[in-house]
């Protein structure tokens, strides 16, 4: 009887044999049942079942290894800038970059310089090492939350460009092996590139460009007083929520059908910017998938418009 109980006792969903095996692995660096509100921006979202904090790329080959044995699902996840997690949480293994992978590296050339930065590095450190240094080709990237690698995930940017413009490599785990895909072999697109979602990255070369420091540090600072200006950067977000349709943008589409300050519960359309969904306490990802469906639909009805999101949804209900 005994031997059952234990047979079947689990954490979460996840089997108490996993669970001793990650945290024999890595001890302080995994969590289990982790709620996902501490972890994204918008402050939201139900229990992982295992959260684990590699550090090196054999890490996470090894990881990946072990969940692929015993079919457990891997999540990969950065800083949580873009992400909504719905409220039943995450199964398996999450992956979170953001606290390894900080290593950074620069070679300067006669014209160019290379960065190459591990992809738990904050994007606002690589445009502050390009204001700093007159280094051209971060500006676009100016205000920007998240890690280096959910920026190249999302081929982050803004309407001055975005990050896949200044990108020479990416080096990725692709199952048992660590992969480099060079310029060539990157596709990138609006908040779109060409690797599969949960293949972690875990670094990133880019090449910028030497400039005059003093247009740079102007044209940041003029993106950042911008970005304050018209974005509620002071409430829990995850950043726009749609992407624009072509030549529109989604925030006036929506301001103009009159949807500015529309809430399910403690989820509200923003009245600064209406691609915003703001939590104002007490939301839920319901709350917010809600708003979504509410939105997508009056777009649809009144403009005939299919939104489609920008931020990333996971989890179970
Ligand atoms: N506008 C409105 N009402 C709104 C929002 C915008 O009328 O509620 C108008 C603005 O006045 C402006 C135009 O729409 O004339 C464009 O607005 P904005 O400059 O804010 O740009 P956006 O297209 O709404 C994009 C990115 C933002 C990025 C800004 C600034 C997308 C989905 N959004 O927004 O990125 O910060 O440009 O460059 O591409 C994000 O990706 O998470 C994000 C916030």
């Amino acid at each position: 009887m005994a031997f059952l109980w234990r047979k079947k006792r689990r954490f979460g969903s996840l089997e108490e044999k996993h669970r001793d095996y990650i945290a024999q692995l890595f001890r302080e660096r995994a969590l289990f049942e982790v709620p996902m509100k501490n972890y994204t921006t918008i402050k939201i979202g139900g229990p992982a079942d295992c959260m684990v904090f590699p550090e090196n790329p054999d890490e996470l080959i090894h990881l990946i290894k072990y969940a692929k044995s015993e079919s457990l699902p891997v999540t990969v996840i950065g800083y949580g800038t873009n992400l909504i997690v719905k409220d039943g949480g995450i199964r398996g293994i999450t992956i979170n970059l953001s606290k390894g992978f900080k290593g950074l590296e620069i070679e300067e050339g006669e014209k160019n310089i290379y960065i190459t930065a591990g992809s738990g590095i904050p994007l606002a450190r690589i445009v502050r090492l390009g204001m700093d240094n007159g280094w051209s080709g971060v500006e676009p990237l100016s205000a920007i939350p998240g890690s280096l690698g959910g920026a190249i995930m999302m081929n982050a940017g803004t309407h001055e460009g975005s990050i896949g413009d200044i990108v020479d490599a990416v080096w990725i785990i692709d199952g048992d092996r660590e992969k480099v895909l060079n310029r060539e072999s990157l596709k990138f697109d609006y908040r779109s590139v060409n690797i599969q979602r949960n293949h972690p990255v875990v670094k990133v070369r880019l090449k910028l460009k030497k400039g005059d420091r003093e247009e740079i540090k102007a044209k940041i600072q003029e993106l950042l007083r911008y970005r304050k200006e018209t974005q509620p950067l002071n409430y829990p977000s995850c950043g726009c929520i749609f992407k624009n349709p072509r030549k529109i943008s989604a925030g006036k589409l929506i301001e103009d059908l009159g949807l500015k300050g529309v809430r399910v519960r403690g989820a509200k359309i923003s009245e600064k910017h209406a691609n915003f969904i703001i939590n104002t306490g007490k939301a839920t990802a319901k709350d917010v998938l809600a708003l979504i469906e509410l939105v997508r639909e009056k777009v649809k009805e009144e403009k005939n418009i299919s939104l489609e999101t920008e931020a990333v949804i996971i989890g179970e209900e």
